[in-house]
């Protein structure tokens, strides 16, 4: 199907949808007296932290056009509920299936959102021919099945849940037909699988109750401790969050996901929502209300959480009464689609009444913050991901802020194209071009110099990701591994080599 091609590497093509998402966060951004607090959706006061803000949804909601505008307005990224699991896109062996799939990331890229993939590897929702196989037969199988999805859907979803819980509650690993057949090897093989069938997606372990500290998320820690010294290609844990107000908030929430994101790693929370006992009353859900509000805070304490997603925003879609019988009223909107006390909760801790820091400082203070999304260094594109961060106390106007990345040419044309594939600002509003340095310098005979046309940066706030890419006239390779703002990192972080001005005057970093 033509999904994929669409897709790839061309999110600046999503314009109409994008347009009007980023209209709408310019107007946040731009705005007046308003605070975040007052104006914007979720996502765009997220994306104003540099995260995203996300939902799960099913294909069987997606008719309901009250449902629908809701999903594709509120959120900057969706998670398909069931349409990505094995018993739907392989229900018999070699016989895959992605149109169901492919009816959410067509939404996603429809309402300029970004899809988590969910999921490839998983003792449940698994087709009985899986675990009628021969131990000897599943490990292929097994890369079969992800090499298929992942590949069909390259350039579509940004990051996957590659294994899905694979801990017990104790922490020892739960039994599954892949461990069965493969040991915990499993998990690595999937791993470097995924990473072969799309080196672009971020790879994700999701698991529950790995939220605060305890002996599975100890497990969780472990693992990816050791998958991270062997070299196996993980970037994330997903958290999966499913909270109930009567088993307490997780422990230390926050120091579990400092510590994951201390050994490299991003951090998301994938599924979250706050059950309860039903009837609901007051003090249930304001209990509840506090649980999603110690979620955000606790990700907007951890700079490598990068986002979170709420397990469907709505009790009119919730699997909770189906699978915890008597409970319920978990989500963020009632089944009226009207929004919850949870949702205001949300709300303020995602940046209105926020103290979170960025208020005191130098006026018109400013970071940036790069990573790597160039899956190789000697190919014939550059991709820096950049994020510009307000660290002062006052407003700074983007249009009097310019952003350097120098790197070399190396031999090869001397014109240069450049792009801006993806922001959450828009790429409307990004100007970009490549500059020859007069004199150069090692590591820098040229720089990607990236402006912007509109937009104000609030005090502690974030552009958010700003995705690019350049390449020569000529399609020449480049050797990245001299060049002075280059940075293996695959996930952001403060960039010194990576210089911005206010006015025409540096304000961050040092130059070449
Ligand atoms: C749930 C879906 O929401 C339901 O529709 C389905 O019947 C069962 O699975 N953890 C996960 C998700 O990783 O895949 C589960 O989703 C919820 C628990």
């Amino acid at each position: 199907m033509s999904l994929v091609k669409r897709c790839r590497h061309s999110r600046a093509g999503v314009v109409p949808a994008l347009l009007v998402g980023a209209l709408a966060l310019a107007t946040t951004l731009v705005g007046g007296p308003a605070t975040a607090a007052q104006q914007g959706t979720l996502h765009e006061l997220a994306a104003a932290q540099g995260r995203y803000f996300g939902s799960a949804t099913d294909n069987p909601e997606l008719p309901d056009a009250a449902y629908a505008a809701i999903l594709g307005s509120e959120f900057g990224q969706i998670t398909p509920g069931n349409s990505m699991k094995w018993d739907t896109t392989e229900p018999a062996q070699g016989r895959f299936d992605f149109a169901k799939g492919d009816v959410v990331a067509d939404f996603a890229q429809q309402h300029g959102q970004t899809v988590r993939g969910h999921t490839l590897v998983w003792h449940s929702q698994l087709p009985g021919w899986v675990g009628a196989l021969p131990s000897a037969q599943v490990e292929a199988a097994m890369t079969n099945h992800i090499t298929e999805e992942v590949t069909h859907y390259r350039g579509a979803v940004a990051a996957w849940d590659v294994v899905n819980e694979p801990f017990n509650e104790d922490g020892t690993f739960r039994t599954s037909p892949f461990h069965t057949a493969m040991g915990s090897d499993y998990i690595a093989t999937a791993l470097r699988t995924a990473h072969a069938a799309d080196p672009d997606a971020r790879l994700y372990l999701n698991d529950y109750n790995i939220e605060g500290l305890g002996a599975k998320s100890d497990a969780m820690y472990a693992l990816a401790s050791e998958l991270i010294a062997e070299g196996v290609p993980l970037d994330g844990i997903g958290m999966q969050a499913h909270l109930a107000v009567q088993y307490g908030f997780p422990y230390q929430m926050r120091e579990n996901m400092r510590r994951f994101a201390d050994l490299g790693l991003d951090v998301a929370v994938t599924e979250l929502d706050v059950r309860m006992r039903l009837p609901a009353d007051a003090a249930k859900v304001t209990t509840q209300s506090s649980y999603y509000q110690q979620v955000v805070e606790a990700c907007l304490a951890v700079e490598r959480c990068v986002g979170i997603t709420v397990w469907d925003y709505t009790d009119k879609y919730s699997w909770v009464p189906g699978t915890f019988p008597g409970e319920g009223a978990a989500n963020l909107y009632d089944e009226n689609l009207a929004p919850k006390p949870a949702h205001d909760a949300v709300r303020t801790a995602l940046g209105g009444g926020d103290d979170g820091g960025g208020e005191d400082g130098d006026p018109g203070a400013l970071k940036v913050r790069y990573r790597n999304s160039d899956g190789s260094g000697t190919d014939n594109q550059i991709k820096p991901g950049l994020q510009l961060v307000n660290t002062g106390g006052t407003a700074v106007s983007l249009s009097s802020v310019t952003v350097r990345y120098w790197f070399t040419g190396d031999n090869g044309a001397s014109a240069y194209n450049s792009w801006c594939d993806w922001s959450p600002i828009d790429c409307s509003t990004v100007t970009h071009r490549v500059v020859a340095v007069a004199t150069p310098v090692a590591g820098a005979d040229h720089y990607l110099e990236v402006g912007f046309t509109t937009g104000t940066l609030a005090p502690g706030a974030s552009t958010g990701e700003i995705q690019l890419r350049l390449n020569k006239a000529d399609w020449s390779n480049f050797d990245e591994s001299d060049d002075y703002s280059h940075d293996s990192g695959t996930s952001y972080a403060d960039a010194a080599k990576i210089t911005a001005y206010v006015g025409g005057e540096l304000a961050w970093g040092i130059e070449p």
